[in-house]
């Protein structure tokens, strides 16, 4: 009798579980624009009838097969062209969907109902878009930085630090802006006191991943010969990607093995390292000014600027012309002195 209890309590507790797994929506999660599979399986037996839907205020069509072929008349027309299943694999209890190009307003539940000779079996899928946070830019301007992204969802968070730490509150603002594919925009400007020579990092995090971009000054350098190497990089691993700017001009690009250097930049560009250091040649006063290195690798953006100061050599030049008149006058003034003697 005891016995007996017990195993019906194991079964009732057995059951409850099993209605609560059975009762969870499955969750998935697809990237912006990208294709993602809705799973679903079903006991195959003969031909069946499959219908997906959207779970929304009202029931939307995505996607129906029967009479072993789709039935696209009444599909919702948010679904046109997106669409599709694998057919080779329905005779097998597949009846996932593939969805194209993924929107945001896809978001929602899914419901996944067949219909064989043996009776009927539903399932509901919970589908979630993300829009991981990809560039990040940042600059300065005057005595701003500014860091900003595009094209986040769901909404970003964004946070400074300092290197070293700073003991004060930084004033900063943040704004955050929802396009029309509500999508977010974040940006945020620091304030930065004069002369400061901190490294300074922003971080934007969404659910999905997070990103972060550093900015750092170097001390300006002097260079007297028409050749140089400007330093770079600083990021641990291997660096993906490296573009070296000269005021707003793109001097190369950088990706993997690949490099593009632009026109006006062939004749200077002598090599860059694995690691972005960049080397120069034929360096004349006109490439005199500032300089920055951005290198990006999976989840970090360092941006690292260098102010060039090139010794004009014309004036050296001057000097030595003064130099040898000087030299000449004094030479045949000598001279003449002697001949009259
Ligand atoms: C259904 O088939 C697709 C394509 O081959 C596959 O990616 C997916 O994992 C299959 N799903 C199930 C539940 O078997
Ligand atoms: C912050 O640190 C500097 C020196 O690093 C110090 O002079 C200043 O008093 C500190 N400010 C505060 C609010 O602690
Ligand atoms: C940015 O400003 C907020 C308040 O406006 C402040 O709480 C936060 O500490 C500031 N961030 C930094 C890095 O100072
Ligand atoms: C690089 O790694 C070293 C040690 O692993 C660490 O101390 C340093 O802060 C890292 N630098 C960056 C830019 O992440
Ligand atoms: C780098 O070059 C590639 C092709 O060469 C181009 O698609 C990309 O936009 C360039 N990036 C920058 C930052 O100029
Ligand atoms: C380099 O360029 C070639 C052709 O332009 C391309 O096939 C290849 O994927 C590129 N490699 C990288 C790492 O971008
Ligand atoms: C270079 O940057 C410094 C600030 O970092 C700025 O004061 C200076 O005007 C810049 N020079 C040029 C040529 O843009």
């Amino acid at each position: 009798m005891k016995i007996k209890t017990i195993w019906s309590l194991t079964f009732l507790v057995f059951m409850s579980f099993w209605k609560i797994a059975l009762l969870t929506d499955a969750e998935i999660s697809c990237n912006f624009k990208q294709s993602c599979i809705l799973p679903c399986s079903f006991q195959s037996y003969g031909e069946p009838i499959l219908h997906w839907t959207q779970l929304e205020s009202s029931e939307l069509r995505v996607h129906s097969y029967y009479d072993n072929q789709d039935q696209l008349g009444p599909q919702n027309q948010n679904f046109r062209g997106r669409t599709s299943l694998f057919q080779d694999q329905i005779s097998r209890g597949n009846a996932s969907l593939l969805l194209r190009e993924v929107q945001l307003q896809d978001q929602g539940r899914y419901n996944c109902y067949i219909r064989t000779i043996k009776g009927h079996e539903e399932s509901i899928i919970r589908l979630s878009v993300d829009a991981p946070v990809s560039t990040i830019r940042i600059y300065q301007d005057g005595n701003r930085i500014t860091c900003s992204s595009e094209g986040i969802y769901p909404q970003p968070e964004l946070t400074w630090s300092t290197e070293p730490p700073s003991n004060t509150t930084l004033q900063n603002r943040t704004t955050v802006h929802q396009t029309e594919e509500k999508l977010y925009d974040i940006s945020s400007s620091l304030t930065v006191p004069d002369g400061s020579d901190r490294i300074y990092s922003c971080t934007i995090r969404t659910r999905r991943n997070q990103r972060r971009a550093t900015f750092r000054k170097l001390s300006s350098v002097t260079v007297t010969t028409d050749e140089t190497t400007l330093p770079c990089s600083g990021l641990n691993g291997s660096v993906m990607t490296v573009v070296w700017r000269f005021d707003h001009q793109t001097v190369l690009n950088q990706t993997g093995r690949n490099r593009s250097v632009s026109e006006r930049w062939r004749k200077h560009v002598k090599d860059v390292s694995e690691h972005g250091d960049l080397s120069l040649q034929g360096l004349d006063p006109d490439l005199e000014g500032n300089y920055s290195c951005e290198t990006s690798n999976k989840d970090e953006t360092m941006v690292t600027q260098i102010t060039v100061k090139i010794e004009d050599k014309s004036s050296w030049i001057i000097w030595l012309v003064i130099g040898i008149i000087f030299m000449i006058v004094i030479f045949s003034s000598l001279l003449c002195f002697w001949c009259k003697r």
